[in-house]
């Protein structure tokens, strides 16, 4: 009845859900190629949780207006009805509950990383350490949960995307004086050097944050960050998701590929090869570039001997 009743009203909104589409869209189109469009699919989620009451991104609803394709008309015409409706009918869709139902759907992806991530957050930062936000997008941790712990943050991202980002977090007076911006090219620069170049010390414990970036990078510099990661103290850590060789190269993956393409104007580039052995051959990869697998899991199908569309990983700096 529920489940009846919600897409029934969703069926009523259609013609509001189309305009609030194109109110998304358009900003995204004018700035295709030079600020991430991709960074709209994680906070998006976020701040539908957020509203949906599932899990709480105070932040990300202050800073939802001042992003381009977080506009307005966005909100009032896409992400509100949306959130509304679930709350009046009750039915919450799966890919919308935090934590996720297992085994975790394609749709459900960004719930999947944000229940691993924001709990290797909880278990390993503390007051004192350094926390690291590679390719930070529009993520608002810095300015929620980990805000007041007494941690050093610095965000780090694309020139393009971070402005934006920034001129966002002053149009919405979010305070991030307690955030240091640096910005990097990760498949050309050292993150490393930029940020020792921006007040990070190389001999406090740090955590490293890399959500929905590995994807879009080249191989090499998937490997230069966990080797940098391993020059860091003992118990630094570096906790992230990566879509697997075997689905970027099937047919759901092409699609995927496709739609983002087509969207966004961003590409999928790097994939882990999880097969025969998701935990064997991810222990032996974070081995090969200093660093201990310490948790992981697959996300997607995880019977023995399926191919999962993806993982999540936390690395850590072994004892010297
Ligand atoms: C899908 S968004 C994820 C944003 C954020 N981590 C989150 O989960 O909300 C990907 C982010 O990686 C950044 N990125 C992708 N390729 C990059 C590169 N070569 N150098 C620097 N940043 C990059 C984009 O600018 C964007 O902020």
């Amino acid at each position: 009845m529920r489940l009846l009743l919600y897409v029934l009203l969703n069926v009523l909104w259609v013609p509001i859900y189309l305009i609030g589409l194109i109110c998304y869209m358009v900003p995204i189109l004018l700035a295709r190629g030079r600020v991430s469009g991709t960074a709209y699919e994680p906070f998006n989620g976020r701040l539908l949780y957020h509203l949906m009451g599932t899990r709480p991104d105070a932040a990300a609803l202050q800073l939802a207006p001042g992003l381009p394709a977080a506009n307005r008309g966005t909100l009032d015409l896409l992400v509100r009805p949306m959130a509304w409706t679930s709350k009046v009918t009750g039915h919450v869709p799966g890919a919308f509950r935090y934590p996720p139902p297992r085994p975790t759907s394609e749709g459900a992806m960004v719930g999947a990383r944000c229940e691993f991530l924001d709990k290797a957050l909880r278990d390993h930062v503390g007051t004192g350490d350094q926390v690291v936000i590679l390719g930070a997008g529009w993520d608002t941790r810095a300015y929620g949960l980990l805000a007041g712990r007494g941690v050093s943050i610095f965000e780090v991202d694309a020139p393009a995307t971070q402005a934006v980002k920034r001129a966002a977090l002053a149009k919405t007076s979010l305070d991030a004086s307690h955030v240091i911006f640096v910005t990097c090219d990760f498949n050309r620069q050292s993150w490393l050097d930029a940020l020792e170049a921006h007040g990070f010390d190389p001999h406090r414990r740090t955590f490293v944050l890399w959500e929905g970036v590995t994807m879009y990078l080249e191989e090499q510099a998937i490997q230069s960050t966990l080797r940098a990661v391993a020059t860091l103290p003992p118990g630094s850590r570096i906790a992230f998701d990566f879509f697997t060789r075997e689905w970027i190269d099937g047919v759901a993956g092409r699609m995927g590929q496709w739609a983002l393409v087509a969207t966004y104007g961003e590409s999928l580039a790097f994939g882990f090869s999880v097969l025969p052995d998701f935990e064997g051959r991810l222990g032996a990869y974070m081995a090969e570039h200093g660093l201990v697998l310490e948790n992981c899991r697959p996300m997607g199908d995880e019977r023995e001997g399926r191919v999962p569309y993806g993982g999540l990983a936390v690395g850590v700096t072994p004892e010297a």
